[in-house]
């Protein structure tokens, strides 16, 4: 069988990114005959349980998360006698025998994920080791964030790196699992037309807009001492630039592309005084409206504190200084409480250096690259045409060439991102894993731009829910005579 055979150990598991996105992934996996006869799941919680109170905590998650044409009989049977239970005090070395027992004679390779907070990866590592669990090829998997900023990523980083080494180590950012993320390398470079197009030369500016619908999500706790900058811009947005402006890699080995976008972090400009209040917006969202009902401000949601000035939204206008793209802003947004979820990409090609159309349609010519994310799937080129008609003498018309993911392949149902990298860690690739130097080049980055804004101490502007963001974050970019993309 050409399936990868392992055991996971699953730390968290009773835990929102265990129920609602790790079992129905691994799930699907097994559904498609992805996961080894032999492989098991041990899940690791500090709640008191046993193997069928676990069962049917991940049936029932199964239930929810998973479409129901989507689920059959046979294989959740399978899947859940994969799974058992292990109450374990993860602070504490004592209990952590138990792992060792569970793996007494299993010759295939464990992986354990880390589904806790960033502040338990050194001690569970650390025990983990210290009772004798790990073998010479155990991989570790962890999620974002990765510390608070570059000082504190760098001391869970050496926590993890006194036990494991790199090349054992899965940074998880989930953007990267996504279909249309892992397309923009093929789009980039198996297509010749957009790899010669790919510069300064060519393109004028390139907008990424991360839109959420949902709010704070009872996670004010958390959200609060994080900000969406630190919460979606240090991470995703980041690995979306570092996707966009990278070189092509020799290879598509791990490090070989990891080493391209180390390259881009370390060319992204960092912001200066001025530069600080014309091209960065922070903004926070009031009461609002959002899928036709009314929602809370941040600042009314649960367990808020009123003097709070943390930003759930960001908008910025940045550069990566190189030879590639000097010149070429890349404006990105993202924020919660916005009008839909939408995650897409546009990129922007220069107009004709000379124009011979209708002097009114002059804005229009130029072509945009589309790339969406979520939801719906899919890669737009816009292109001007004709408009057809006879009275219509040679007036443009832009319309896009679209590729359409659900509908052009129709049979193969996109897999969510955490099917991809889960498969992938079992199969001990790295390429969609952040390594440490790209987690750590993103903070510093950040870092300077946190700084310069508690330097300001100025409060976030204020934006209703169910809207576009600040105004300033429009005045942002219309200030260079452009605007967002607004085909939604
Ligand atoms: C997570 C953030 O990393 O990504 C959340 O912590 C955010 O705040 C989520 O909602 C968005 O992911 P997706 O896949 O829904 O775009």
């Amino acid at each position: 069988a050409s399936q990868p055979d392992i055991d996971l150990a699953l730390f968290g598991a009773l835990g929102d990114l265990a129920l609602r996105k790790l079992y129905p992934a691994l799930y699907q996996l097994d559904r498609e005959g992805l996961l080894a006869e032999s492989t098991r799941i041990l899940g690791l919680a500090r709640q008191d349980g046993d193997n069928e109170a676990f069962r049917g905590k991940v049936a029932d998650a199964l239930k929810k998360h998973v479409q129901s044409g989507e689920q059959d009989q046979d294989s959740l049977e399978r899947f859940m006698n994969r799974l058992e239970y292990l109450k374990l005090d993860f602070s504490s070395v004592e209990g952590y025998e138990a792992i060792r027992q569970w793996r007494q004679g299993a010759r295939r390779p464990m992986t354990v994920y880390l589904a806790v907070p960033a502040s338990l990866y050194g001690p569970i590592c650390r025990h983990l080791e210290d009772s004798g669990s790990l073998d010479d090829d155990t991989r570790v998997v962890v999620e974002k964030p990765i510390g608070h900023d570059l000082a504190s990523s760098r001391e869970i980083n050496d926590a993890i790196g006194e036990v494991f080494p790199e090349s054992r180590i899965y940074r998880i950012d989930h953007y990267l699992g996504k279909e249309t993320v892992q397309n923009l390398i093929a789009l980039r470079f198996a297509n010749p037309l957009f790899g010669t197009q790919w510069n300064q030369n060519h393109i004028s500016h390139v907008e990424i807009t991360v839109a959420e619908q949902v709010g704070i999500e009872g996670r004010w706790g958390y959200f609060d001492q994080a900000g969406q900058l630190r919460d979606m811009v240090q991470n995703h947005l980041l690995q979306l630039v570092c996707l966009i402006a990278m070189d092509p890699p020799a290879n598509l080995d791990a490090d070989a592309i990891r080493d391209e976008k180390v390259k881009v972090l370390k060319a992204l400009k960092p912001f200066t005084g001025d530069d600080l209040d014309r091209n960065v917006v922070r903004g926070q969202y009031t009461a609002g409206t959002s899928g036709g009902k009314s929602v809370p401000g941040y600042l009314e949601e649960e367990g808020a504190n009123k003097e709070s000035r943390t930003e759930t939204f960001v908008a910025m206008k940045t550069e990566v200084a190189n030879w590639r793209w000097a010149g070429v802003p890349f404006y990105l947004r993202t924020g919660k409480r916005m009008p839909e979820k939408l995650s897409q990409i546009v990129i922007h090609f220069r107009q004709q250096p000379h124009y011979i159309f209708d002097p009114d349609q002059r804005g229009l010519a130029a072509n945009k690259l589309i790339i969406r994310l979520q939801p719906e799937e899919g890669i737009a080129l816009q292109v001007l045409t004709k408009d057809s008609g006879l009275d219509k003498g040679m007036r443009l018309r832009p319309g896009p060439l679209h590729l359409d993911f659900n509908s052009a392949f129709p049979k193969s149902r996109i897999p969510d991102a955490y099917e991809r990298l889960l498969l992938e860690v079992m199969k001990g690739h790295q390429y969609l894993f952040v390594r440490r130097d790209e987690v750590e080049y993103a903070w510093h980055w950040i870092d300077q731009l946190i700084a310069g804004w508690e330097a300001r101490d100025t409060p976030p502007r204020r934006y209703p829910a169910g809207s576009w963001g600040p105004v300033a974050s429009i005045a942002m970019i219309t200030q260079d005579g452009r605007s967002w993309y607004e085909d939604y």
